[in-house]
């Protein structure tokens, strides 16, 4: 598996677990767990994939911009979690804000994944896809179990 594979599968385990939350009924329990397992989700993602996937492509001219842009959206798709953690999950808003941040999220794996894997597949060895993809995983696993 290379490291655009791996990054995928958290890609997709992100796209069902927004279409559950958003499926799920208005302030219900099942609701509320689908949330922090995506948001769990999202941050064990997030941070793996900048340590071993966006700071190798800093490095490079070719991708610096993309990756700033990259985290920057991280960043934004931390504050609209956090909004929503601080909000009412039972009142009407709150399904509002969530389906905000799932197109958020939505925009920004697209954009990775069709703009940003290009560019970074260009400047990244055959051997760096590789290894990279193995500290992403080690990585990804290590803060997904980690308790809150
Ligand atoms: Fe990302
Ligand atoms: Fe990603």
């Amino acid at each position: 598996m290379n490291i655009f594979e791996a990054l995928r599968v958290s890609h997709e385990a992100q796209r069902a677990l927004s279409a559950r939350l958003l499926a799920s009924e208005p302030g219900s329990p099942d609701r509320q767990r689908i949330f922090l397992d995506l948001r769990r989700e999202l941050m064990a993602h997030e941070t793996a994939e900048e340590r071993c996937f966006y700071v190798p492509l800093l490095e490079h001219d070719a991708t610096v911009d993309e990756a700033r842009h990259g985290i920057a959206e991280h960043h934004e798709i931390d504050e609209m979690v956090e909004q929503l953690q601080q909000q009412d999950i039972a009142a009407p808003p709150w399904t509002l804000a969530a389906r905000k941040l799932c197109d958020k999220v939505e925009h920004h794996l697209k954009e990775e994944e069709t703009k940003f894997f290009q560019e970074a597949g260009k400047v990244l060895t055959q051997t760096q896809k590789l290894s990279l993809a193995k500290d992403y995983e080690a990585e990804f696993l290590t803060l997904r179990t980690k308790e809150d």
